[in-house]
């Protein structure tokens, strides 16, 4: 892009927002492509670099389920799924460590460092970060959720300027380990943290209506897609953990997506933005557009 006059025009539509968010702390569910492909996990290094060099706190949850299926395979361990969840046995419970704690989170903070990012690698087990309990009665073996977030070892970090990176993995009462959803484990934190924004990129526009993408909605709203089977499968936790989040003193939500070039830069410093936010006021629902 040689265009200076577009080039001059963009800084200055991103002023008010650099404006606004210094200080502020965003949390960032980061998965699919985004974390997948080689040039995408570039860009978002270097997305998280901008954003934290212009004074905005960042903390990065990060999933990696595809990754916990290959090494599980390799392993000749089979990955059940009840409604979408991993089912994990002790067995599996030690892949999901080894993946996501081990090689995911680190290669993770590794490409932001290589950015001159300042990324530490952590999960819930540091500093009793995230504590846990059995989902669904455990239903689903280990599969753990949230019950407190322990963010004094954040605090600590992102006050001295450095970007934690959070593997999903909860410490029960019992010193168990448990694999909690990775959404959730970014809207609990996010409401631990009082966070002005929790992100979610994921391998899809945002909200859609058949073909539509809704830019902005109340969540209010959620409720009504998902009864009326507009929002399923892996959207369902994913916007029920949003409306969690801004019961939670969460300031919005975005849904954006992961496949596109600089997605995070683009929606937080563009009037229009490229996917969907969800806002907990009433009154926002009235600038509510499907386009
Ligand atoms: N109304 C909807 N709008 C957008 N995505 C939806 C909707 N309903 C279901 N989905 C599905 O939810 C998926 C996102 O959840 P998931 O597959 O768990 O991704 P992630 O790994 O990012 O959590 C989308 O890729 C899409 O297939
Ligand atoms: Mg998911």
């Amino acid at each position: 892009m040689n265009n200076i006059p577009l080039k001059t025009e963009t800084l200055v539509e991103a002023l008010p927002y650099i404006q606004k968010y210094e200080g502020k702390t965003f949390v960032i569910k980061y998965g699919g492509a985004a974390m997948v492909n080689p040039d995408l996990r570039e860009t978002f290094a270097q997305d998280i670099t901008v954003l934290t060099k212009i004074g905005i706190n960042i903390v990065i949850v990060h999933g990696g389920g595809r990754e916990i299926t290959a090494t599980a395979d390799r392993l000749g361990l089979t990955s059940t799924f009840v409604d979408g969840q991993r089912f994990t046995d002790e067995a599996m419970m030690d892949v999901v460590q080894m993946v996501l704690a081990g090689k995911t989170n680190k290669d993770i903070a590794a490409a932001i460092n290589r950015h001159d990012g300042n990324a530490v690698g952590l999960c819930g087990l540091d500093a009793d970060l995230l504590t846990a309990r059995p989902a669904k009665n455990g239903a689903l073996g280990f599969v753990g959720e949230v019950e407190e977030v322990r963010s004094a070892l954040l605090n600590l970090l992102l006050a001295n300027r450095y970007i934690p990176v959070v593997a999903p993995i909860g410490i029960g009462h019992d010193r168990q380990y448990f694999n909690v959803n990775a959404d959730l484990a970014a809207s609990a934190i996010a409401s631990a943290l009082k966070a002005e924004k929790l992100i979610y990129l994921s391998d899809v526009e945002g909200i859609m209506v058949g073909e539509e993408l809704i830019h902005s909605m109340h969540r209010m709203r959620a409720e009504e897609l998902i009864s009326d089977g507009i929002i399923i499968n892996g959207m369902i936790p994913k916007i029920q953990s949003a409306c969690a989040a801004l019961d939670g003193g969460v300031v919005k939500v975005h849904m954006i997506d992961g496949r596109v070039t600089h997605a995070l830069l683009l929606e937080m410093f563009t009037k229009e933005g490229i996917g969907t936010e969800v806002t907990p006021s009433p009154v926002n629902s009235l600038m509510e557009e499907v386009q």
